[in-house]
């Protein structure tokens, strides 16, 4: 398995394989990867030629008050985790290299669902979702991309978007993992105190 940090660098390492004809699978991660996302990269490494994990944390996607600061990272230990599920790559770009000109300013937007549920709490992190996701699908040309349902809304909108935009991508929902308490898995679940979980 191969660490790739540039755009560029994936496009090289990506597009021969295309050519022969393999199928791309897609996992966007922000890492910190759990069972969950073991399950998404098993569905992908089961289904495609090749899989590429990408791990980035998206900063446009969260807002002032969020964990962008505090969210887990753990790249080594993702890539490890990557490589025992038969991953082909992981795509672990800085911010710079994802946003060289700071944050875009075309952006990718759901005009009537991203203020509502999930939504209705963090202005703005669907258009961050939507953003990030459609650049990580042209930059990685898959043919297949791998979500779970515990982001539900999540992935009602690239399901929707990649419609909307006619993305030549095939859209996987993978079942919610959950712990033995009934809990789904999170990267986010290590901040919650005993009683809160
Ligand atoms: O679900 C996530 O981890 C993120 O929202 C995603 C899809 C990787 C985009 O940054």
């Amino acid at each position: 398995m191969q660490i790739v940090t540039t755009v560029d660098s994936l496009r090289q390492v990506i597009k021969p394989l295309a050519k022969q004809g393999k199928t791309i699978g897609l996992v966007p991660t922000m890492g910190a990867l759990h069972a969950g996302h073991g399950a998404l990269i098993k569905e992908s490494v089961k289904e495609c030629d090749v899989t590429v994990v990408s791990v980035f944390l998206n900063p446009i996607q969260f807002g002032k008050n969020e964990d962008l600061d505090k969210y887990p990272k753990r790249l080594e230990a993702d890539a490890k985790l990557a490589e025992s599920l038969g991953a082909d790559f992981v795509f672990a770009p800085s911010v710079a290299e994802m946003y060289p000109d700071g944050d875009p300013l075309t952006m990718v937007r759901d005009e009537t669902l991203e203020g509502m549920y999930c939504g209705a709490y963090r202005p703005g992190h669907f258009r961050g979702v939507l953003t990030v996701v459609s650049k990580l699908f042209l930059i990685s040309g898959c043919n297949h991309a791998y979500f779970g349902e515990k982001d539900y809304q999540q992935v009602f909108l690239i399901e929707r978007m990649v419609k909307d935009l006619n993305f030549d991508i095939q859209i996987h929902r993978v079942k919610i993992v959950r712990e033995d308490s009934g809990l789904a898995l999170s990267s986010r679940n290590e901040y919650l105190t005993d009683e809160e979980r």
